[in-house]
Order: structure tokens, then sequence, then C-alpha cells
């Protein structure tokens, strides 16, 4: 079969900064080993990449982490990407972020803050996010956001040891003076499925949850965006994470490697392209890493031969290795899946699993 022609260009870059953060949440994105500051790129390096992106038709940026702010020349990368004509989202936790350096930000050309807050109360949002007294500061800063005119998103990552309050983040948000609010169910990778049972939700938790989501939506139109991520482990088809591999999002590693979703660099046998080495465009459309999975043409049966082939891309590889040693099996969370059980018995496991289990925080252990 010939190699799929790369899509036109990535609908946006997400840059990984830092790993550094001051949280230590159980559900973290980041990989186990964590990049060390002295590997990150520098601003200038950030700055060329940032150029490149635009050149290839990139028009959203998201600054992510770890923790963006941890950068102490972020104003300087956020002025880059201005330059490049890009519209920058700080993807942050708030908590050192304090008027001076927002104003900093705003100055340098910053378009959108998106605010993680772990819960809608302070005990269990600083036990989950595992810092006392973050949420106070979160709360300050979401203030200094609306203050200096910068639209606001609010984040919150729900799970069974949050869910029940799923309304009182919804009025959180609606408090804060947000435009949006993006309910997504953890993810379970890197740090989240070493935490699984202890953050799983229940059938019935979720059921609850998307009802809340849909009410909201019917009665705050117009007034609050509700985006909503639903969890694989209750699902019957899977979803196309990432918009698809290499269709829509290019991340970019604290220390420069190039990688088609987030969670990639866990995933065997593969050589992620050096942004330090290689040109962007080259990286999107010649890598073999970028090309491995995109499109159909990888597929096993039954993704093959099904009618959701080109909606769903066959779902997550990251999630296909993690659970069944495959990166190029079809994802556990189709329920065509030969390894769907897999997730059925997850579910149970958790189930069992006390209600306020303890958690895993994630660490700082550098590669
Ligand atoms: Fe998606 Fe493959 Fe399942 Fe079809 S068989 S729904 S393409 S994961
Ligand atoms: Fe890597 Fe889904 S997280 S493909």
């Amino acid at each position: 079969m010939p190699p799929e022609p790369p899509p036109p260009a990535p609908l946006g870059l997400l840059a990984e900064l830092t790993h550094r953060c001051p949280l230590r949440c159980p559900y973290c994105s980041n990989p186990l080993s964590l990049a060390r500051a002295s590997s990150e790129l520098s601003a200038d390096e950030w700055g060329r990449v940032f150029e490149e992106a635009a050149a290839l038709g990139v028009l959203q940026l998201h600054l992510s982490g770890g923790e963006p702010a941890a950068r102490r020349d972020l104003a300087a990368i956020v002025a880059h990407a201005a330059r490049a004509g890009l519209y920058s989202n700080l993807i942050t936790s708030g908590v050192t972020l304090d008027a001076a350096r927002l104003e900093s930000l705003v100055r340098a050309g910053l378009d959108h803050v998106q605010l993680s807050v772990q819960d809608a109360e302070a005990d269990s949002a600083d036990r989950i996010g595992g810092l006392a007294g973050a949420h106070a500061r979160k709360l300050e800063f979401a203030a200094l956001v609306t203050a200096s005119g910068l639209p606001l998103t609010l984040n919150a990552v729900v799970h069974r040891q949050n869910l029940e309050r799923l309304p009182a983040l919804i009025d959180l948000a609606l408090r804060l003076g947000a435009g949006r609010l993006e309910v997504a169910h953890v993810q379970y990778h890197g740090w989240a499925l070493r935490n699984r049972d202890a953050l799983l939700p229940s059938r019935a938790q979720l059921d609850a949850a998307t009802a809340t989501v849909a009410a909201a939506r019917e009665s705050l139109r117009g007034r609050l965006v509700i985006d909503y991520v639903t969890p694989d482990y209750h699902a019957r088809r899977p979803k196309a994470c990432m918009g698809g591999w290499g269709r829509a999002v290019l991340v970019v590693t604290p220390a420069g490697r190039a990688l088609p979703c987030h969670a990639a660099e866990g995933l065997p046998g593969f050589d992620f392209p050096d942004v330090r080495a290689m040109p962007l465009r080259r990286i999107w459309t010649e890598s073999a890493a970028f090309r491995r999975f995109r499109g159909t043409g990888w597929m096993p049966e039954p993704c093959r031969g099904c009618d959701r082939r080109e909606r769903d891309w066959g779902g997550c590889r990251c999630q296909a290795h993690a659970l069944t040693g495959d990166a190029a099996a079809t994802d556990p969370a189709c329920a065509l899946s030969p390894h769907h059980a897999l997730l059925d018995l997850a579910v149970r496991e958790a189930m069992a699993a006390p209600d306020d289990a303890a958690f895993r925080y994630r660490e700082m252990r550098a590669r």
C-alpha cells in the first residue's frame, strides 16, 4: 500500500516548555521519566520552532508543561509566538504566577489562558494536586486573568474522587468569569495508568456526569461553553485520539523531540525526530515516526474493514500498547477488539478499591 499523503498542516502545536511543576497530580500526562531542566530548548530555539510551525500552517500554539511558568523566560517565549503570528494559549496551574508576571505575558502578546483546577473544594483540590494552598492561589490568579481582559478557560480533570462535585465545578467556572469549561475525564496513560484503581469512575458516576454536562450546556447556552472529554473504559468505540496519529496535532517535548501525541515517547521502536536537527515541515511530512500510524494503511482487522476507520482512526496507539503490548493493535476501547475484555476487568478491579484510595503522586525522576 502506498504511504498515506500528509494532511496539509497540523491545526495546533503543543509546546511542552518544561516538565518542572509545583503540583504532583496523580493523572499527569507527562512521561514517567521527566526531562531535566538542562535539556530544555532555549527561548530562541522555541522561537525558531514557532516560525517553522507558522510557515507550515499552524495557527494555534498551546504552551504547556509541566508548568510553563516554571520557565523564567516565559515572556520571551510568548513574544516569539506573537512575532510568528501564532495564537497563544497558556496552559497553567496558575500557582506561581502573580500580577507582575501576568502583566509581562500580556505585554508579550499572550492571547488566552487555560487554568487547571483539581476540584471545586480547596481541601480535596489540594490533596489531588499534592500541594497545600494551591487552590486558593488558583482562584486569585483567575481573578487576575479576567481583570487583565484575557479570555479564560477553566480545565477540570474529573475522576472518581471529584466527580460528585461536577455541578460545583460548573458553578466555579461561572463565578470565575470563564467563557469556556473543559471537563476532561482522566485518560489512562503514564501516571494515570498507575493510579487507575483510585481514579476510574463507575458507570453510574459517568452517566450522572454526562447528564449534568448535557443539562448545563442547555441551561448555560450563550454564557459558558462546556467541552466534554469522555473516558474510554466504559466505551464501546474509541475516540479519535489526537484527531488521528499525525493528522491534527504536533507535540514538541521540553528537550525538542517532535511527537504525534504527548504520550508517544513511551512507545518502543521509535526514533522521534529532534527539532534541533530536522525542520518541522520535514518532520510532519516525511519522518517515519509521523507516517507510522497515519491514515488507515497500517491497520489490522477489524479496523481495516470497519466503516468507522476514518472517524476514529483506530483509536489510541499508546493505549493499545499499554494494554496489549502492541502499538499496532486495535484500541481495546473498541468492543470489536479481541482485547476489549481487559477494560471490563480493569473496571471491576477499580470498583473493588475504596472510593478514597490513596494516590501515587507524580514525582520528578529526571532522565
Ligand atoms: Fe474504530 Fe477499529 Fe473499532 Fe472500527 S474496529 S470502531 S476502526 S477501533
Ligand atoms: Fe498517544 Fe493516544 S495518547 S496515540
